[in-house]
């Protein structure tokens, strides 16, 4: 089935310059990009695209590591892009993630508190419509 999912380099992707390898990755896949832009995060947008983790223990390292500096947002097109977007980033700890995805061959380990794992997928086609909405306005 034809879907959308939103995408997004982090900002350890952007500054490590790794912003063309990871959109090949995508490209080589056959997934469509229909829209990308470069957004400085803010705390207040960061709010609503993680509200189910507001609060939780990692919450102010996840903030802190998302507002390091601009990341690249997209909206993904194609079969089955979700579940097969996140098998292309791998596991949330870059430490554990399988070799030949995104996280396992360019995520860094942990520092300091905060898991810098370089991308970002939507994990359902609701939450993909909801963060689309979100930084697509
Ligand atoms: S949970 O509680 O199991 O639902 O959380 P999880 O799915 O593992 O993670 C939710 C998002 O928070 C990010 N995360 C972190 N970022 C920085 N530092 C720390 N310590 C940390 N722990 C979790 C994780 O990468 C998820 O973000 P996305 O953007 O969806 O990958």
């Amino acid at each position: 089935m034809v879907e959308r999912t939103f995408m997004m380099i982090k900002p350890d992707g952007v500054s490590r310059g790794k912003i063309g390898e990871i959109i090949q990755r995508i490209e080589h896949k056959g997934y469509a990009i229909k829209a990308m832009k470069m957004v400085q995060p803010t705390p207040e947008l960061l709010a609503k695209h993680y509200a189910e983790h507001v609060g939780k223990s990692f919450y102010p390292s996840l903030v802190q590591y998302m507002t390091l500096g601009p990341v690249i947002a997209m909206i993904g097109e194609g079969t089955n892009i979700v579940s097969g977007w996140r098998t292309i980033m791998g596991t949330t700890n870059p430490t554990l993630a399988a070799p030949g995805t995104i996280r396992g061959d360019l995520g860094r380990e942990w520092e300091g508190e905060a898991v810098m794992n370089i991308v970002h997928g939507s994990d359902s086609v609701e939450a993909a419509e909801y963060e689309i909405k979100l930084w697509f306005a």
